[in-house]
């Protein structure tokens, strides 16, 4: 099956991000200082029994959409590697191909785990492996994976240029890596994404959590933070990706970047 190297699978709290010089930078459009994202990840889990409902309404349905074309852009055999796979709500529909999912929270995983594997084995699918990790940590081999896919998980990453090497590193020369997130076109757009997410989703998850309190203010934070869609093309390439291609997919919610790991011999990482 797939290339674990020193991947813990199973529950326990989640490891501390060790992001060195970044430590105390809040957030931005590369990095998350530890603290913040300590305090994301508890608010993600949170999210956790109304995750998909409320995802529904935030993007008008069209989120089950999105995640049927990241699955058309995936290769259809081989071994598939979702990172930040959450509670399972992409990882369910994959059909076929073996597919490891990886997250840093074991409550997460925990989740996940008994969802995607019974639709997997009434499909007759082979079972996934949950492996308890951080983008920026890949517990892979090099050369692992046909293909890498992440899906409203990118933004939430510490350190977004760490995560992408590590994604390039484990990825077979000329495989692809498909992203979904809600990057900018601009200033302007970012203004109005802001206003959807505070006022629209906001106000929704106010109702279904029934506290003004509720963990989808985090959505709107790393989104603030987040950046436009043609900072990470350009991040994509200089980590050293290839045939980068970033497009937005639904204004203010989805952008979807694909880029592959240059093939044998053409590329600039160190195994080619
Ligand atoms: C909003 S959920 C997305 C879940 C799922 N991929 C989906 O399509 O709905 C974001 C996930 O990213 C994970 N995450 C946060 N930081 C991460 C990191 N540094 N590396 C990998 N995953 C991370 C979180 O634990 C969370 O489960």
């Amino acid at each position: 099956m797939c290339f674990l190297v020193s991947g813990c699978r199973g529950l326990g709290p989640p490891n501390q991000p060790n992001i060195g010089a970044n430590q105390g930078l809040f957030v931005d459009t590369e990095t998350i200082d530890s603290e913040e994202w300590d305090e994301l990840m508890l608010n993600l889990e949170a999210t956790i029994p109304v995750y998909d409902r409320i995802n529904r309404f935030a993007t008008l349905g069209q989120v089950k959409k999105w995640r049927e074309l990241v699955r058309h852009k995936m290769p259809t055999e081989g071994c598939i590697l979702e990172v930040g796979c959450g509670p399972g709500s992409f990882a369910e529909d994959v059909v076929g191909t073996d597919l490891v999912c990886l997250d840093p929270s074991a409550l997460m995983l925990a989740t996940a785990e008994p969802r995607v594997n019974a639709c997997r084995k009434e499909r007759g699918d082979s079972l996934v492996e949950f492996v308890e990790g951080k983008a920026e940590e890949l517990p892979f081999e090099d050369n692992s994976f046909d293909g890498v896919c992440s899906l409203f998980s990118f933004r939430d990453w510490y350190d977004k240029r760490a995560g992408l090497s590590q994604v390039l590193r484990v990825l077979k020369p000329g495989a692809k890596v498909v992203i979904v997130d809600p990057a900018k076109m601009n200033k302007l757009h970012g203004f109005f994404g802001w206003m959807w997410m505070r006022i629209w989703v906001g106000a929704y998850a106010r109702i279904v959590c029934r506290t003004s309190d509720h963990p989808w203010k985090w959505l709107t934070k790393t989104y603030v933070h987040f950046g436009t869609t043609k900072d990470y093309i350009r991040m994509l390439e200089e980590v050293g990706f290839v045939q980068v291609k970033g497009k937005v997919i639904f204004p203010g919610m989805a952008t979807i970047w694909e880029a592959h790991k240059p093939e044998l011999g053409k590329g600039c990482c160190s195994n080619c």
